[in-house]
């Protein structure tokens, strides 16, 4: 399987932060907001991810992650010229994919919760259909909402719902097989001139292909693409980190998947050593037991 990061959104709900920057460039707490989306590709076994974003944009990212050997995983970057919404990630990453699934991350969804990095190390991904998850939150107005019968079989899906149905709305994560790049390639714009991701979705509930997995309570989820959820994802990042010790970095992923050494993570924890982020990896390198 491969992994795709989105990070090409013009960030307006965040204007001016985002003037000069792409959106999930911005930190949150410590850390590049995209490194919580790497962290779970990482975390889900997905050694081989491209990262989308603008013409302007797409150096910043080449920055952080360069080729990823650092991290033993392999990174490609590819351009959207032109923002045409989500599901355009599927034609943008199609030589990419090439015969692959693919799992879509989000660069401004953060997922938090010990609970739901073991669901992803353990979830069995599909070889045919698609999976997604199912999130309940006080306002799904703005989001992607599923619906569902009493035992949890979906009943529709809606893309910003003016009277949702219900209150689970879709995050950022999804996992296809290789139809999806068919099915995006042929997709039309939705009235707000997007390729919806919804809409690919609703291709596969339509073929009775799609699974929706409902998200753990311990779990929380956070859409960081406003002032306010920024805030709110960077206090639940500190709180956690201060209180359950989740850190979730890049860096321990792929240091527990044995993609790089103890002296390799000892040595990227030392290029950090100022902040509680490089002692954090420091730390975790001189732990025999882990
Ligand atoms: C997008 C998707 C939506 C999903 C959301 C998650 O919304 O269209 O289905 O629930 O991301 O963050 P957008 O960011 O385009 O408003």
């Amino acid at each position: 399987m491969k992994g795709i990061i989105l990070a090409a959104g013009k960030g307006t709900r965040l204007y001016p932060a985002t003037l000069g920057l792409s959106k999930p460039l911005l930190p949150v707490y410590d850390r590049p907001m995209v490194y919580y989306p790497m962290a779970m590709l990482m975390n889900l076994g997905i050694r081989d991810n491209l990262i989308i974003s603008s013409e302007e944009d797409i150096n910043g990212y080449r920055r952080l992650f360069g080729d990823g050997s650092r991290l033993g995983i392999h990174v490609e970057y590819a351009i959207q010229y032109v923002q045409k919404g989500i599901a355009d990630a599927f034609v943008v990453g199609a030589d990419f994919i090439g015969d692959d699934s693919v799992c879509l991350a989000l660069g401004d969804n953060i997922f938090l919760g010990n609970a739901f990095f073991s669901m992803l190390e353990t979830m069995q991904l599909p070889e045919e259909g698609a999976v997604v998850f199912g999130y309940p939150v006080a306002d799904p107005r703005p989001f992607g909402v599923v619906e569902f019968d009493e035992n949890f079989n979906v009943l529709s899906l809606e893309e910003k719902p003016e009277n949702p149905k219900s209150d689970y709305i879709v995050p950022g994560l999804y996992f296809y097989d290789n139809a999806v790049k068919d099915i995006a390639a042929n997709l039309k714009p939705s009235a707000r001139g997007e390729l919806e991701i919804t809409d690919v979705n609703k291709v596969y509930l339509e073929q009775g292909k799609l699974k929706v997995q409902l998200i753990e309570e311990g779990t929380e989820w956070f859409d960081a693409g406003s002032a306010k959820g920024l805030l709110t994802a960077a206090n639940t990042v500190e709180e956690r980190q201060a209180g359950q010790g989740e850190m979730f970095t890049i860096e321990e992923m792929a240091f527990r998947r044995g993609w790089i050494s103890r002296e390799q993570l000892a040595a990227l924890g030392e290029g950090m050593k100022k902040t509680e982020y490089g002692q954090y990896l420091m730390k975790l390198a001189e732990d025999e037991d882990k």
